[in-house]
């Protein structure tokens, strides 16, 4: 019993936000007149102890004690004596550990949502170098139509800034505070619920004692918005992944962020890009984890709440982490434009330049444009050449209309550059696109 009932080892990490939910109650509790104010002032003295115990590692924990709760209450009493029983006046564990939770997971959100802006932030670094910087663009990975790398990294930082947008708003949500619930019903001391939201940094108490020690949703939210982020942060990692294989080669990694391999000299490994891409994992088996536990649960609390931390704690951890790698490895790599504009060039990734050469020029409907390009790409393919180097007697054989002057609008670079509709890959486009994201995040 006292193995599957213990959850210290997970809740220690608690042991701030269940300090700060004391204080906050404590004193409330004596300005309120519900105990003195010489009791208040032994309690706050004695969570300042605590505190320093568990600072300098002095602090014992013992599975006995089942939880971080017990552990505090317990070494308030030897360190203050009877004055300590009277903190859990007008409380029960199931609203303290509702806000301990609560505080725990709003912090994360802050955490996770200076993450995703210093991400951002190296992205429009690197975008704003590359703006210019040819690359293919891929659908189905096949080379499509040439981009900019800019504009490629500017589709992550939408990305991201739509992550940090649901985390904003789960944080929004969830900055309700529990504490006064008690144990579900509320409870018949005069306590002031507005007075420890505020101190507390929420907006408002809860408006429902059930809900309040029943709801683990804010951290469900919390869990849904960062398994999307991590599924962004994984599809980035997995184009470096490639980018820098030999195949590929737009890029080159640091030292710094990757290994060697023990057994053949010549690798270096892109270990920090392939953890980011497989740490989705571990956030979305979180959500998963979380959701079946609450599912089906009766109101209000039942002890399968406890088992919502150790996921959630892990969670967290690997997405902070993957954002700071993610962080660091973009500002670190090297862009290797040369190969990546000889990519873009290639794979007849300017076929649809030509079709459009041919409806603006020649007036074709542009599905009669598609039939003839489709021919020129068959014919350069047989020869052999790229669709620039096709002699104008064959394409004259398609299309006797056809003038030297469509050669202009094979090349990759003008091919990117006159693509200037809104949020297109120009690199004029994409530098806008840079200062609209700066003056944001400013
Ligand atoms: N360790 C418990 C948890 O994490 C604290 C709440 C216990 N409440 C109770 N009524 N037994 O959920």
């Amino acid at each position: 019993m006292r193995q599957i009932n213990a959850s210290i080892d997970v809740d220690r990490r608690l042991a701030p936000q269940d300090l700060a939910g004391s204080r906050a109650h404590a004193a409330m509790l004596a300005r309120q007149g519900i105990i003195s104010a010489d009791d208040e002032a032994s309690i706050q003295r004695g969570l300042d102890l605590i505190e320093a115990e568990i600072a300098s590692g002095a602090f014992v924990y013992d599975a006995a004690l089942e939880d971080i709760h017990m552990h505090v209450e317990a070494r308030l009493a030897e360190l203050i004596g009877p004055a300590a029983g009277r903190l859990h006046t007008a409380r029960s564990r199931n609203d303290q550990v509702a806000l301990d939770f609560r505080l725990w997971v709003r912090e994360a959100c802050d955490r996770v949502l200076a993450g995703l802006e210093a991400l951002q932030r190296a992205l429009l670094n690197r975008a704003d170098e590359a703006a210019d910087a040819l690359m293919p663009g891929y659908t189905h990975l096949q080379s499509a139509q040439p981009v900019t790398l800019g504009h490629h990294l500017m589709a992550y930082v939408e990305m991201f800034g739509r992550d940090a947008a649901r985390f904003g708003d789960a944080r929004r949500r969830m900055n309700e505070c529990p504490l006064g619930a008690a144990a579900l019903a509320g409870t018949s001391f005069p306590i002031d619920r507005d007075a420890t939201a505020k101190a507390l940094g929420f907006d408002r108490p809860t408006a429902n004692s059930m809900d309040s020690v029943a709801s683990r949703d804010f951290a469900l939210e919390a869990l849904g918005a960062g398994t999307i982020a991590a599924t962004h942060l994984s599809r980035l990692a997995e184009e470096i992944v490639f980018w820098v294989s030999p195949g590929f080669g737009f890029i080159a990694l640091s030292d710094a962020f990757t290994t060697g391999s023990s057994i053949m000299p010549q690798k270096r490994n892109p270990d920090a890009a392939e953890l980011i891409r497989a740490k989705v994992g571990r956030v979305l088996g979180a959500f998963t984890q979380l959701t079946v536990t609450m599912k089906g649960l009766p109101l209000t609390y039942g002890k399968d709440m406890q088992e919502d931390k150790a996921p959630t704690f892990e969670a967290f951890d690997a997405l902070e982490l993957s954002l700071a790698a993610m962080t660091g490895m973009l500002a670190d790599l090297t862009i290797r434009r040369e190969v990546m504009a000889a990519a873009a060039g290639q794979a007849f990734s300017t076929a649809t330049d030509m079709a459009d050469w041919l409806v603006r020029t020649l007036n074709l409907p542009f599905r009669e444009a598609h039939h003839v390009t489709g021919r020129a790409v068959a014919r350069a393919e047989a020869l052999g050449v790229t669709l620039d180097a096709l002699p104008l007697a064959e394409l004259k054989a398609l299309d006797p209309r056809i003038t030297p002057d469509l050669a202009d609008v094979l090349d990759p670079a003008r091919s990117a550059a006159s693509r200037v509709s809104y949020g297109g890959t120009a690199p004029d486009q994409v530098r806008a696109q840079i200062a609209a994201w700066r003056a944001r995040l400013a």
